[in-house]
């Protein structure tokens, strides 16, 4: 439940329609940053709130991310990297079947799903949480080859064996930095995971990059480009989707590729 917002009065977005999950969405009136945002889903007769950061919660249900974040508020992040990430693959004369990816924040697959697409040649996730990977395999079994529930700050030995194993050339990492999502620590564990001479595509909000960020991203990626870590083939602005008042939310998206590894000394 959302607890003490659970007050707050909902427009009904979504009259339902066959195989389609009715969602509520709280009215304009309602300001709230993007990690206080909730809906209201109608689950076996009952209305149940749901914040947008309880994954865990979004995942269990089949099609909920997916309608809400790109039917309703049409989020285009996974396409967005997507194409960038092949854009420069074909400049670069890059056949996408060389790509062997880690993809950080992997969700229910939609980053995979589009990733397959461009014809990357190994796939695998990684989440922090295990209803990602039980969502990602019930709704895109054949999308990724491996995918680990892990925290990439405390890995096991083995499993760092095994992620190391896969000679990973690129880093995917997409809607899923910042907030209280995936920290500086954990995205240099993933990026030195990375062979030099590796792709980097990912995105982040573009607050997370200004003057007054205080995550630790925004130091991070100016000092990533300027002492020559990475080198930064594109970066672009666009809308990663709407809030709940139907208000555009603005994204980096980034491509590059990786000289060395982070030292421990960039992260905040
Ligand atoms: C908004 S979802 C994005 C999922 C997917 N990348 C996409 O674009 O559809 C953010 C994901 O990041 C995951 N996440 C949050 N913190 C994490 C961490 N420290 N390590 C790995 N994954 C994390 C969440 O569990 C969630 O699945």
């Amino acid at each position: 439940m959302v607890g003490k917002e659970s007050h707050v009065e909902y427009d009904d977005l979504t009259p339902a329609r066959d195989g389609s999950l009715r969602i509520r969405l709280p009215r304009p009136s309602d300001r709230l940053d993007q990690d206080a945002e909730h809906c209201s889903v109608l689950v076996d007769g009952e209305w149940q709130d749901i914040r947008f950061h309880d994954y865990d919660r979004i995942y269990r249900i089949p099609g909920l991310y997916e309608q809400l974040f790109h039917d309703i508020l049409d989020c285009s992040s996974p396409d967005v990297i997507a194409k960038l990430l092949k854009e420069e693959l074909q400049q670069d004369g890059y056949e996408p079947d060389s790509l062997r990816v880690l993809d950080l924040g992997a969700g229910n697959g939609l980053v995979g799903e589009q990733l397959r697409n461009i014809g990357v040649g190994a796939l695998v996730g990684v989440d922090i949480i295990p209803e990602a990977r039980e969502a990602a395999l019930r709704d895109r079994p054949d999308v990724y080859q491996a995918y680990h529930v892990a925290d990439m700050t405390a890995l096991s030995p083995a499993l760092r064996g095994e992620l190391a194993s896969y000679r990973f050339n690129t880093l995917s990492c997409v809607a899923a930095l910042g907030y209280a999502d995936i920290p500086p620590a954990a995205f240099r564990a993933a990026f030195n995971l990375i062979s030099d001479n590796g792709w980097i595509a990912f995105n982040i909000k573009d607050r997370f990059l200004s003057e007054e960020d205080t995550s630790g991203f925004a130091t991070l990626i100016r000092r990533l480009r300027d002492e020559k870590v990475m080198t930064l083939l594109t970066s672009e602005r666009y809308q990663h989707r709407r809030n709940v008042s139907g208000e555009p939310l603005h994204y980096f998206a980034l491509i590059g590729t990786k000289n060395s590894d982070i030292p421990e000394d960039f992260l905040p």
